[in-house]
């Protein structure tokens, strides 16, 4: 049986490029790995690496976990769960930070990034965020960790610190495998597409939000930066607004790029957006009346805390092995 492991920040409300780059996939995959499990968690302990809001951080984890719901994935073979209620995660993490060298933190790219945008000073937690992610996935021996390419950087990192410790102490954490899709790992925002859709960015108005109003959704498609050739063609390089387009559109229909520059051919960019328009809002309405259907229901607990109990389990013992082989305390 083999393990597959993700999570998402509960900061702010999930965004299309989350559902295309992971949420969706998270369900693609389970659907085809009926046999393997699925261990899925809501990330908050990464959220408090920049400033939160307390009771909007507990408001949005309990969206998160509606919408991982309402996304499709099946509860038969996945545990999930809040990282912060299994405290194996922060335990690892430490143990991780002895084995982690401060230059190869000083050089993934998202720290230097969220670091240039912090007003306030720059969180310790958040240059050590990389390592807590590395004790996420190694605690549960997941083989497979499907993420958009924004992680890939920290993936990598993962990879490193397990073999560093194996070679250390001896055979201990699987060396975990990314998948990121080809299509839709890295979705642009509408307004400005040379810079990642992210829930957290200053302007929304280049960002559709899982759980926002489906007339603005139609808006903000609509609106979208694009070009003035009015030629429905893929290239990234000189049509990054179009080329972003058409990755929604690809992903959400499974056509090509080429057949839809075929559909499109002499057809501008105005039926083009209102198509797609629609087919954002189908997906997403659907996404939608499923959250509204659970948010509240006593499923959501029962679920978590089922998910708290395996994770812990699981987590625990790995974690005593650790202990074990670095020599900590009486193992
Ligand atoms: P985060 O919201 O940063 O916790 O991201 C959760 C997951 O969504 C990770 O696997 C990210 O790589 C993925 N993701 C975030 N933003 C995007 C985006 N704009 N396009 C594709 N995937 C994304
Ligand atoms: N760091 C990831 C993000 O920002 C979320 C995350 C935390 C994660 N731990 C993980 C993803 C473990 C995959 C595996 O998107």
């Amino acid at each position: 049986m083999a393990i597959f492991l993700s999570g998402v920040k509960p900061t702010g409300i999930p965004t299309l490029g989350n559902y295309i780059g992971a949420l969706r996939n998270f369900v693609k995959f389970q659907n085809e790995h009926k046999d393997d499990l699925f261990v899925f968690f809501v990330a908050d302990l990464h959220a408090i690496t920049t400033p939160q809001d307390p009771k909007e951080l507990k408001q949005n984890i309990r969206n998160l976990v509606g919408l991982y719901l309402a996304c499709g994935l099946n509860p038969d073979n996945m545990i999930l769960f809040i990282q912060s209620e299994v405290s194996e995660h922060s335990e690892m993490g430490y143990v991780l930070q002895s084995v982690t060298y401060m230059g190869e933190l000083e050089r993934m790219t998202q720290y230097k990034d969220k670091a240039q945008k912090q007003t306030e000073g720059i969180a310790s937690a958040l240059f050590t965020y990389p390592v807590l992610m590395a004790a996420d996935i190694l605690l549960y021996d997941a083989e497979y960790v499907p993420v958009g390419d924004d992680q890939k950087q920290h993936l990598e990192l993962t990879r490193d610190i397990a073999i560093r410790f194996n070679n250390r102490y001896g055979e201990t954490f699987v060396v975990p495998e990314p998948l990121i899709a080809k299509t839709g790992s890295r979705i642009m925002d509408l307004q400005n597409p040379n810079k990642k859709m992210d829930k957290s960015a200053d302007n929304n108005k280049g960002c559709i939000f899982l759980l926002e109003p489906l007339d603005s959704i139609r808006k903000k498609i609509k609106s979208a930066v694009t070009d003035s050739e009015s030629i429905v063609r893929y290239d990234v390089e000189n049509k990054p607004g179009i080329s972003n387009l058409m990755t929604i559109y690809s992903s959400l229909t499974n056509l090509t790029y080429q057949e839809i520059e075929e559909k499109y051919r002499g057809i501008g960019y105005g039926q083009f957006k209102g198509d797609l328009a629609e087919i954002v809002v189908d997906e997403i309405a659907k996404i939608q009346n499923k959250f509204n259907e659970i948010i509240n229901s006593p499923l959501l607990d029962q679920l978590l805390d089922e998910g708290r109990q395996k994770a812990s389990q699981i987590a625990r013992k790995k974690l005593c092995e650790v202990y074990k082989k670095v020599g900590l305390g009486r193992f």
